[in-house]
């Protein structure tokens, strides 16, 4: 086992103008589980490939344990990757496929034996070691593939998306699988996803990208509470943050927007530079707003919200609204939700389409950005 360390680590695919991956700086711990998350392009393959040697360290280094294996070739780097796309060979039963590596490189056939019984067991595949692939049901497949890379006993395992050619409730399923089984081998990993859900739920810390920049490192309650700026307060959490440009009123100390107002602190308020023009980029959570009575909200910062539909949960319910007699100014990442505002209420608050609410954002509850540089202030 070992760890890993990224140092400045930087790709430039030929012919491209910028980097896809540009000055990478992470540490992995021995054992630890690092999912890297991020949207499609951000250079979360590539990071990866780096590792695994498929792809050219431009600049900087990346070391394995105190090795320098930047410029090592793949199969001296001890480290074995699952891909989204793994090809079992079809005509080879599971036994045959999870020893294939092993085989190829000479091992004796007993210790392959050894190896891939226990590797079966871990995987609650004993049963299917002599069936072929395509008696094999997607989660169980996806298994095998798993199988293939711990047989090889590596020092850091790699998984790009391994999940997403399960449907739903399978993924579900298979990634607390895959968390608990690395939990039990102790075998430093890093897994790709681009779904935030997975990587809040599977990874021991979280490393964000996007275009190719690392945004923030931290265990998955420090990315949710805690966001470094305004990409990584909109790309995790579901439903997303509500983020809004508001104008800072520096007289009364609050920001507002149309009828919207929000108080801000005193600390807020000092870290507005000129450079913000004024503005102010706040967001809240949907489970960090509360409703306020209709008297009373004339009277206090609130915010209108016009609601567009109510979605009943069960345990709780989700208001989809809009800022009412206003327009939001969104400034987080998915333009399509642009002006949307998201509040979690107990099931049947009653709300109705159509309907004005007013909610107020509890203690705590509050993230502010700075309009000019998108970080947290
Ligand atoms: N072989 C290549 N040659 C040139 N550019 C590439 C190559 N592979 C990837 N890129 C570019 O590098 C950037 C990062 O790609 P990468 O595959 O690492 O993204 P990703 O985060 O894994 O995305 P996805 O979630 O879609 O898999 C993208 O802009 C992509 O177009
Ligand atoms: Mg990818």
């Amino acid at each position: 086992m070992a760890s890993v360390t990224y140092e400045q680590a930087t790709r430039i695919y030929p012919g491209a103008d910028k980097p896809s991956v540009d000055r990478l700086n992470l540490d992995i711990a021995d054992g630890e589980f690092l999912v890297l998350v991020g949207p499609s392009g951000s250079g979360k393959s590539t990071a990866l490939r780096m590792l695994a040697g498929l792809e050219e360290t431009n600049e900087g280094r990346i070391l394995i344990g105190d090795r320098d294996v930047t410029n090592a070739s793949p199969k001296d780097r001890d480290i074995a990757m699952v891909f989204q796309n793994y090809a079992l060979y079809p005509h080879m039963t599971v036994r045959e496929n999870i020893g294939f590596a092993l085989k190829i490189a000479g091992m004796d056939k007993a210790e392959i034996n050894r190896r891939v019984e226990e590797a079966a067991q871990t995987l609650d595949l004993t049963q299917y070691l002599d069936r072929k692939p395509k008696a094999l049901s997607g989660g169980q497949r996806q298994r095998v593939a798993m199988g293939r890379a711990i047989v090889r006993e590596p020092q850091v395992f790699l998984m790009d998306e391994p999940l997403s050619n399960l449907d739903a409730k399978l993924r579900v399923q298979t990634r607390t699988q895959i968390a608990n089984l690395q939990r039990r081998m102790g075998v430093t990993t890093i897994y790709v996803t681009h779904d935030q859900t997975e990587a809040l739920t599977m990874g021991d810390r979280i490393a964000v990208l996007n275009f190719g920049v690392l945004q923030q490192v931290g265990t998955p309650r420090e990315l949710y509470d805690h966001p470094d700026n305004v990409f990584v307060a909109g790309f995790i959490g579901s439903p997303a943050m509500n983020l809004s440009t508001f104008d800072v009123d520096a007289a009364s100390k609050a920001a507002r927007i149309g009828e919207a107002s929000i108080p801000l602190s005193q600390d807020t308020l000092a870290a507005i530079t000129p450079e913000d023009n004024g503005q102010v980029i706040l967001g809240f959570r949907p489970e960090a707003l509360e409703l306020v009575d209709g008297a009373v909200a004339s009277q206090e910062h609130t915010i209108p919200v016009e609601v567009d539909f109510v979605e009943e949960l069960g345990s709780d319910s989700y208001v989809y609204g809009h800022l009412a007699g206003g327009s939001w100014r969104a400034a987080g990442r998915d333009e399509s939700d642009a002006g949307q505002i998201v509040v979690r209420t107990p099931p049947l608050s009653g709300a109705r389409e159509g309907d004005v609410i007013h909610v107020r954002i509890k203690d705590g509850g509050l993230h502010a950005f700075s309009k000019a540089t998108g970080n947290r202030i």
